[in-house]
């Protein structure tokens, strides 16, 4: 495996991205992790990223001298070039603008990176300072018009240094580039597929689990499903599921899940029917985070008081991914705060259950490979994200069966058309808003004051940013058409604009 140093760059998930989509696995580690604790988790390389920090300056994370003597090679990256230049005796200048954009390579001398690649090639820079004098065992390996030290190598230690970013796509030829790393320098044969994982993490859980039971919540969602799928290879019958229906889902979603999940396996699966407490709890309720707080707290009671009829539970099985552990680095240093997980609504903690959590090594993208290699359908390995508290957020205001059925029509219509036109799966989420407002039309020969419907579609690979996705005018054009004529009390449908941030993706 690879240990990734992280010293704060936004795009450090990338550089993790890159080395497994290489077929290598790869974690990333706070800049306050030491050698000695990175030299127990036996690594084959070592990547150290690039951040916001400038070398030198006080508060600065920095280099353990250990990594350079744990016999691997050692790859540098923007921040992580300037580190291994001061540490091992280069000089350094800081610079008061930033280069950020694009920049023409030029190869000025043989390295095992720029194997296969020709001379110049596009890379993407940011960075404020910059290497003078590389330490002495480097040399210079590629320089740009404005920049002479652009990347630099000890092939005699298999040090090497870059001051651009070659995990992001803007560099042209950056994935051959840390391949030539994995695979001529560090000579790693690649292991991580999704098969591999699947049969490793099954293997884990049953030794973890030994004969005791496991409970788990099923939300419809991706990640939940996933994990279900695999404790019951791992342990069977002892793995207990719980569906709680709270009435805020989407058209049909709840009982699609459940009946992929019924025909298909032998699962323990409890279908808890809670539309109307959910409901009756959210009477006369508008403020978004109280509609939040009811729906998580309802949701941990149903749940609490399900499992607890269950005799024999050890263990809570969660779908906590990999980016929520990932111990986050400020530029005043590292703050290792880990975020939890909200997708449940939070631990039902009075139980004192051991936590499971066979996902946590994973991508989002990750997880839908390995639902498809677990077989599951194209409906459920492509479902959009969804939010705990459902459609409540999307009912602008109070949240009543009547408007519910409302969006929930004109949500089928944007899900159908999605689907039928193939952007489906080109965007990250897409649904229907019910605003609580409503707007004069005309129909026929008659005045309407009816509700208008927002239509939210955007693009994100991580839903921390997001912009709206440029869908083709005729299908908005559609589903406006057909939302109108087929939605009994909708006049008027708007598409959202807006990026986030300063926007989020929910309205609410
Ligand atoms: P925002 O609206 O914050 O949404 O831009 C980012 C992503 O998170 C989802 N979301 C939630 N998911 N519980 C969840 O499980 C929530 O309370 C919640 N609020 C937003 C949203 O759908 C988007 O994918």
């Amino acid at each position: 495996k690879v240990i990734i140093i992280d010293y704060g760059s936004q795009v450090t998930q990338l550089i993790a991205r890159r080395v497994r989509e290489a077929g290598v696995y790869s974690e990333i580690h706070s800049c306050v992790t030491t050698a000695e604790q990175v030299a127990a988790m036996k690594p084959q390389a070592v990547i150290l990223s690039g951040g916001p920090a400038s070398v030198g300056e006080a508060d600065a994370p920095a280099l353990d001298p250990g990594f350079l003597e744990l016999g691997v090679p050692v790859l540098g990256i923007c921040y992580g070039m300037q580190l291994l230049a001061q540490n091992l005796g280069g000089k350094l200048a800081q610079s008061l603008t930033r280069e950020y954009g694009p920049a023409d390579l030029n190869l000025t001398a043989p390295c095992a990176l720029w194997e296969g690649i020709t001379s110049p090639s596009r890379v993407w820079m940011s960075h404020g300072d910059k290497v003078m004098v590389p330490p002495s065992g480097f040399a210079v390996t590629a320089s740009t018009s404005t920049l002479e030290v652009a990347a630099m190598a000890d092939e005699s230690r298999k040090i090497y240094a870059v001051q651009f970013h070659p995990e992001v796509h803007h560099s042209v030829d950056g994935e051959r580039m840390l391949h030539n790393f994995l695979f001529k320098v560090v000579g790693i044969k690649p292991d991580w597929t999704m098969s591999s994982f699947v049969e490793r993490v099954v293997k884990e859980m049953a030794e973890q689990v030994g004969d005791k039971h496991v409970v788990c919540a099923l939300s419809g969602g991706i990640d939940s499903t996933v994990v279900a799928v695999l404790l019951h290879r791992a342990i069977g019958r002892r793995l207990h599921c719980i569906f709680v229906d709270n009435g805020l889902l989407r058209l049909g979603e709840g009982d699609e899940v459940v009946s992929y999940l019924r025909e298909h396996f032998d699962l323990n699966l409890n279908f808890v029917q809670a539309q109307e407490r959910f409901l009756s709890k959210l009477k006369g309720v508008e403020d978004p985070e109280k509609k939040r707080k009811i729906i998580g707290h309802t949701f941990i009671e149903i749940f609490d008081e399900e499992a607890k009829k269950l005799s024999e539970v050890d263990f809570l099985a969660q779908g906590t991914l990999y980016p929520d552990v990932i111990e986050s680095v400020s530029h005043k240093g590292p703050s290792a705060v880990i975020k939890s997980h909200h997708n449940v609504g939070g631990l039902p903690d009075t139980m004192k259950l051991k936590l499971i959590e066979p996902l946590r090594e994973l991508f989002k993208d990750e997880v839908r490979k390995v639902a498809a290699e677990l077989g599951m359908p194209d409906s459920i390995v492509w479902r959009h994200p969804f939010p705990g508290p459902g459609l409540a957020i999307r009912v602008l205001g109070e949240v009543t069966e009547e408007r519910l059925a409302i969006l929930r029509q004109a949500d089928k219509i944007v899900q159908q058309e999605l689907r039928e036109s193939g952007w489906y799966r080109k965007v990250w989420q897409g649904f229907a808003v019910l605003l609580p407002l409503k707007t004069v039309g005309v129909m026929g020969d008659g005045r309407t004051y009816e509700h208008v419907i927002a239509l939210r579609v955007v693009d994100s690979v991580d839903a921390m940013t997001a912009d709206w996705a440029r869908l083709p005018a005729e299908l908005i054009e559609r589903m406006s058409g057909r939302i109108i004529n087929e939605v009994k009390g909708v006049n008027r449908v708007v598409y959202d604009v807006s990026s986030k941030p300063p926007s989020t993706i929910e309205w609410e």
